[in-house]
């Protein structure tokens, strides 16, 4: 017989008080591994092992509901969705297996190694020129001039997307999270709703360019994958892959970028030892993704009705894995509320996910990150945080990250 299911009354995610410091409930959290959320109609599970079996079972977890918004969106939204003709079918991240794993293998193909070693040069240029100019300045905004752009100008570059249209692209961008992961007003549904249409049509219209003449680049990888099977990869797939990869590159590394920063300056004896040892980088780069998730929890539906730690979860409910207190938990990662840019295990975090949805992109975020601390180390050691700057966040489910990042050099 299954036990009852505590209710966590205390935690209103969508509230500042819980977007600031999420870290707060961890022990609340740990204690019961799974609670049922009033506020989002769902389970919240905690721990890491139950995460971690969560994420490599999809015969009793679909990701059918990993886009869906958490509360219905607005009328006035939905007509501006619908009269772009934005639809996102189940291609990939929103996907179960079999068409997860026909989608998965094409896109795992053209996000190759040798890609990301071709963008590698472009993007330290890129850095290099980011943080020379902070460090002539004497201060500067990590979010603004490197933790939001970077990110954009990778997976753009990444796409294919022409250089010139970065920064229309990037503005289409802003404050998307808001309309799946958040409680948005109706202006602002609306608003974020006119950018994901202009996006929608703009990427179609360059897939069109792609088809016409495909080159060497992950769009064009799309088209010759449709030119082989039209009727099992039609074009509106196409558009849905480079949809939800732009936002899975985007507002995901920003937060790592802004994250990371911030705790190495938080913790600045942390931040001594990468100056006086560039090479203990790679691994810092694993405790910034574990201590300070960019995304803090993910969803899956129940397929059936299913057992969790003795807790009943009906068929069909939402389960959030929080990653958050799952990488916070004492039972996998030894003082997880040390942020120690040495710990051995680091790497085990669950930040991107696990098993066959595992993050596409790590290789490409992981490297960003250490191009950027790279540089940061080398050409601004004396960095630090202004005081007393207030950290804002968007409230949301998902993505956090502060939206402002002082420093002076
Ligand atoms: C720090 C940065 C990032 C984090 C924390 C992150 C996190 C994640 C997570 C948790 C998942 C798994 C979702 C699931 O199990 O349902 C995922 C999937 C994915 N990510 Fe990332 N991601 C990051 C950066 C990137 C980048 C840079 C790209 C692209 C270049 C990318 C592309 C993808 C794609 C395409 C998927 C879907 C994979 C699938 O469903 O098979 N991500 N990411």
């Amino acid at each position: 017989m299954s036990n009852t299911c505590p209710v966590m009354h205390d935690m209103k995610m969508l509230e500042p008080t819980f977007v600031s410091d999420p870290y707060a409930y961890c022990p609340a959290l740990l204690e019961a591994p799974v609670q049922y959320s009033p506020e989002l109609d769902a389970y919240l599970v905690t721990r890491y092992a139950d995460v971690d079996a969560i994420l490599q079972d999809t015969d009793q977890f679909s990701s059918s509901n990993t886009n869906v918004p958490i509360f219905p969106p607005a009328d006035a939204a939905i007509d501006v969705l619908k009269a772009g003709d934005v639809y996102l079918p189940p291609n990939l991240i929103n996907a179960d297996p079999p068409r997860h794993t026909f989608v998965r293998r094409m896109v795992a193909d053209a996000i190759s190694p040798r890609r990301i070693r071709g963008l590698e040069p472009f993007l330290r240029q890129w850095v290099e020129n980011a943080v020379d100019q902070i460090a002539a300045r004497g201060h500067g905004n990590i979010y603004q001039e490197i933790g939001f752009p970077l990110p954009a100008i990778t997976a753009f570059s990444l796409i294919g997307f022409p250089a010139e249209d970065t920064e229309l692209l990037k503005s289409w961008c802003d404050r998307r999270v808001t309309l799946t992961y958040g409680r948005a007003s109706e202006d602002e549904q609306v608003r974020v709703a006119e950018s994901v249409a202009a996006f929608w049509e703009y990427t179609n219209r360059f897939i069109e360019t792609r088809m016409a003449n495909p080159v060497d680049d992950f769009t064009s990888d799309m088209v010759r994958h449709h030119f082989e099977t039209p009727e099992e990869f039609t074009q509106r797939d196409i558009a849905s892959v480079l949809f939800g990869m732009s936002l899975a590159a985007h507002e995901t590394t920003t937060n790592l970028i802004s994250n990371g920063v911030r705790r190495l300056m938080e913790n600045r004896e942390q931040w001594e030892k990468l100056v006086a040892d560039p090479s203990l980088i790679p691994n810092a780069v694993e405790e910034c993704l574990r201590y300070d998730t960019p995304v803090i929890t993910w969803r899956r539906r129940a397929k059936q009705d299913i057992e969790i730690q003795g807790i009943l979860i009906p068929e069909n409910a939402t389960i959030m894995m929080m990653f958050f207190s799952a990488n916070w938990d004492p039972a996998r990662f030894e003082n997880p509320e040390v942020f120690d840019v040495v710990r051995k295990e680091a790497r085990n975090h669950l930040t991107f996910g696990k098993g066959v949805h595992f993050c596409s992109g790590a290789p490409l975020a992981r490297l960003e990150m250490k191009i950027v601390l790279e540089n940061l180390v080398a050409k601004v050691p004396n960095m630090n945080i202004v005081p007393g700057q207030k950290f804002e966040f968007t409230p949301n489910i998902a993505m956090r990250g502060p939206n402002s990042l002082l420093v002076t050099v």
